[in-house]
């Protein structure tokens, strides 16, 4: 089952299979001439605007833009996973899906690396069924109230005492250390001897879209510390992208219509347990835009929970801005706050299932919580303060996507404000409010370039919403040479870059560095089978209105916005750690070096050794 799947194959399949088929299975569709029409299956309409043309293999919605062909549909209506989707036109068609022998040497550590991961997963769930100390594991769980059902489900395993037991217990292969290393499920020492990470620990495997374990997170029997002990990132696991309890999810639920976030492994375990199986946990962060992005493929309804404290209403801030950046029409946010000491685990265990669906269906809409959040110390009744709430709420709305939330929210902040609408979405404001338009995914023609071509790139943003890092690989899928623009130093600086985007961007580089030459076509199609497949193919889609000579140019600016960025985050960083004393003395060398370059003294010339900030030549 593994290897990818052929390129040609799914052209071939995509003439073959009849896509008003497929769709008019899904939607309903009349005959009109040699086309289809029927209601938009991706926005709300009365009047029909969803056309599909079996001729052409494709469909298109003159009212929301929406366009596709079989396979994305399957994509983005079923919300298949890529080789799922394959396999369902295949099926269609009544053929078969060959599979390539990879032979790309990354893919290859990466199915021997998840290969490893997967044996380690079922040792340690044998450790729970069988080592002499299982009993207290097993104790522990059953304390908590997990059945063994459950516990099946979720495949959580046991990490027996003691420092030397998993790599004798997969068979002692000393091929098996550098990958068992490499996974973070062995730690390495300094004198190049390794050992357990986990240790007499209860572990809940987190497992990736297709349900392999790519990761594991830790918990002690009792109240040692840390409380949870996750695996490192590595090349399989990435915290700002996997969810715990996504794949259990959809196996449980059919078409969730609300999906939970929650905080907590056992938040999962414990809702799941009792028939709440909606719902998935982000790793110990703050949800990121790409773990909302998961979500909304999985239900159109993401409810956060978040504790009644202080710490809590914080956390629903931060989480409320990330929502604002992903809220397409059509997809909505709500959050539920939980009385103070408890969680999603410890209430429903009290409350029952039946008083945790009620408080979900009492959650709060983003929208509500937002206002009542920006006028929380604010008197309405005063014009000044509603001038204040205009003035923070209008970019916070501006961020968000959808045009028909966006209007909508604008015309709420009008209505407090008592002030005319117009005058809310007026000149000030730096995004025209867009009454929904067939065109949001086409960038506007480019406008008169301003001196630094700043008016261009707002234009690019304001219709289209690219993140720098998404314009950087639409432009390298237009000109894949583009690559070689990418020294060590940008090189360097993108390595600072956090999320999804920025990593594909990185490997993209990094393929082209390897195999320059490599065409558009060829690079999508590596990546076949991979999250990051649906990714380029939806960028490659958008449009780019701008001429050939101009990429380069606005590649460089794209790649140094993202460099100077990266170099001003990382730079606060060191400042924090500075501050917070915590540093070290590598950090404290490069804080001075820093300083020095600010005063514009050449590296050198300070004293090296010193212990402290201050300590330097910075004055
Ligand atoms: P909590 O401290 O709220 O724990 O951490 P919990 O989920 O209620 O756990 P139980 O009920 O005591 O077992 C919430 C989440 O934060 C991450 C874990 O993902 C945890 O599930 N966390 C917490 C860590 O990664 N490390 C820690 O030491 C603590
Ligand atoms: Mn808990």
């Amino acid at each position: 089952m593994s290897g990818r799947i052929p390129q040609d194959f799914i052209n071939d399949l995509l003439e073959k299979v009849d896509v008003s088929e497929i769709v008019g299975a899904r939607v309903e569709l009349k005959r009109a001439g040699r086309e289809y029409k029927g209601l938009c299956p991706f926005h709300g309409e009365k009047t029909p605007s969803f056309h599909v043309v079996p001729e052409k293999g494709f469909y298109h919605c003159f009212g929301c833009g929406a366009h596709g062909t079989a396979l994305t549909f399957l994509l983005e209506h079923d919300r298949l996973e890529f080789v799922q989707a394959v396999e369902t036109l295949a099926a269609a068609a009544g053929v078969e899906v060959p599979r390539e022998q990879t032979n790309v040497r990354r893919d290859d550590r990466r199915t021997r690396l998840l290969d490893v991961v997967d044996r380690a997963d079922r040792w340690f769930r044998q450790q729970l069924r069988s080592h002499p100390e299982r009993a207290r594991a097993v104790d522990y769980l059953r304390a908590r109230g997990v059945s063994g059902e459950i516990a099946r489900t979720f495949g959580i395993g046991y990490a027996p005492p003691g420092y030397e037991n998993l790599f004798a217990g997969l068979g002692s292969d000393p091929a098996l250390r550098p990958l068992l290393v490499e996974a973070g499920l062995l730690a390495e020492r300094e004198d190049g001897t390794t050992y357990d990470r986990f240790r007499d620990r209860i572990l809940f495997p987190i497992r990736d879209g297709r349900g392999r374990t790519i990761a594991f997170g830790g918990r002690v029997l009792g109240d040692g510390q840390p409380k949870y002990l996750n695996s490192p990132e590595s090349p399989l696991f990435h915290k700002g992208r996997e969810l715990y309890g996504l794949w259990e999810c959809r196996r449980a639920v059919r078409d969730p219509q609300r999906v939970l976030l929650v905080e907590g492994y056992m938040d999962v375990v414990g809702l799941a347990q009792a028939g709440i199986a909606e719902v998935c946990a982000s790793l110990g962060t703050a949800a990121t835009r790409d773990h909302l992005e998961k979500l909304f493929r999985l239900a159109p309804e993401v409810v956060f929970c978040f504790d009644g404290d202080a710490a809590g209403r914080r956390a629903a801030l931060k989480a409320t801005h990330t929502a604002l950046d992903v809220l397409e029409d059509g997809v909505s946010v709500r959050l539920l706050f939980l009385p103070e000491g408890e969680d999603p685990d410890s209430l429903v265990r009290r409350e029952g299932p039946e008083a945790f669906r009620e408080r979900l269906g009492a959650s709060r809409p983003l929208s509500e919580y937002l206002f009542e959040e920006l006028s929380a110390e604010l008197d309405l009744g005063v014009l000044d303060d509603r001038s204040r709430l205009v003035h923070r709420a209008r970019p916070l709305i501006e961020r968000i996507p959808g045009p028909m939330l966006r209007a909508l929210m604008l015309r709420r902040l009008a209505d407090l404000a008592e002030l005319p609408v117009e005058t809310v979405t007026g000149p000030a404001s730096s995004r025209p409010s867009t009454v929904p338009s067939a065109d949001r995914f086409e960038e506007s023609p480019p406008e008169a370039p301003s001196p630094r071509g700043q008016t261009m790139r707002e234009g690019t943003r304001r219709r289209v919403r690219w993140s720098k890092e998404q314009l950087a690989v639409a432009l390298l899928l237009r000109r894949p040479d583009l690559a070689d623009r990418v020294d060590d130093d940008r090189a360097e600086a993108l390595r600072q870059i956090e999320g999804a985007d920025a990593a594909l961007l990185r490997s993209l580089i990094a393929r082209l560095h390897e195999a320059p030459g490599l065409s558009t076509a060829a690079l999508i199609a590596e990546q076949l089978g991979t999250e990051d497949h649906a990714r380029l193919i939806a960028l490659a889609r958008r449009e780019l209105q701008l001429e050939r000579a101009a990429l380069e140019r606005e590649f460089d600016d794209t790649l140094e916005r993202l460099a100077e960025g990266a170099r001003r985050a990382g730079r606060a960083r060191l400042m924090e750690r500075i501050r917070s004393g915590e540093a070290s003395e590598d950090e404290l060398q490069r804080y001075l070096a820093l300083k020095r370059a600010d005063a514009g003294v050449p590296e050198g010339l300070a004293g090296a050794g010193a212990r402290g900030p201050g300590a330097g030549s910075d004055h």
